[in-house]
């Protein structure tokens, strides 16, 4: 049986959650398979991947998508023939899928103390943390999820993380921030949102002007 969460977010969004607890081979029984998604299948080194791979298959079928529905460009982001928008994210034991008529894009990511070692390779100046703080490892995780998922909707090459991408302070409670690219003289704003599910953040967003 299985085990998802579909968030209602806005009317022109799907969010959906999988918690993947089944095998490859169940999450692949009612799945009709691209060639293409076959032969990437084979070529994953592991199981964890395969299962990934599978249960964004399984939401996809759950919002009446196949999986020939979905095709990915020369940068590997995903798109869907219907023309909404649509970003794709896993972690150990779940994926995520959100499908939008905004431009979108999703991160889901396992908590871990371990975040704040690299902290000073992603985090911009402007973004203060205390590092004493209880929720510090909390909100560097939700800095990076924002920017893995703006690199989502725009991967230009050169786009750094730190010097590209700012996020404005915010406290957990809020579960909303707003975050800004400006790369080559490009400006992009972005409305952020984020949850947290058991030891797993997630973060959403759409950009705006
Ligand atoms: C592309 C990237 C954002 C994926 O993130 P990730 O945490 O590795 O993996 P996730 O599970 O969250 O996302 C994977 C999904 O992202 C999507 N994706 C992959 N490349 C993408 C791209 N270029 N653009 C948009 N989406 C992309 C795919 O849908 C993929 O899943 P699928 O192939 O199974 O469909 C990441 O690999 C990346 O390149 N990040 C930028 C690295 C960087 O600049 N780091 C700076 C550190 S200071």
């Amino acid at each position: 049986m299985p085990t998802h969460k579909t968030f209602n977010c806005f009317p022109d969004t799907k969010l959906l959650l999988w918690n993947i607890t089944e095998t490859a081979e169940t999450l692949s029984q009612n799945l009709h398979l691209t060639q293409k998604s076959l032969d990437r299948l084979r070529n994953m080194k592991s199981e964890a991947h395969r299962r990934g791979f599978l249960s964004v298959r399984q939401l996809l079928l759950e919002q009446g998508y196949q999986d020939s529905d979905l095709f990915y460009d020369e940068f590997g982001k995903p798109h869907l023939v219907d023309g909404k928008h649509i970003s794709i994210s896993h972690s150990h034991e779940f994926s995520a899928i959100i499908i939008s008529d905004r431009i979108t894009g999703v991160d889901l990511e396992l908590r871990r103390d371990k975040i704040a070692v690299i902290a000073d390779k992603f985090v911009e100046p402007t973004f203060i943390l205390d590092k004493n703080n209880p929720d510090y490892i909390r909100k560097l995780t939700v800095n990076w999820g924002i920017k893995e998922a703006v690199f989502k909707i725009r991967n230009e090459k050169g786009i750094s993380f730190k010097d590209h991408i700012d996020v404005k302070l915010f406290e957990m409670e809020d579960k909303k921030t707003t975050a800004t690219l400006h790369f080559n003289k490009l400006q992009r704003h972005f409305d952020v949102y984020f949850e947290e599910i058991g030891d797993y953040t997630i973060v959403y967003l759409f950009e705006g002007n």
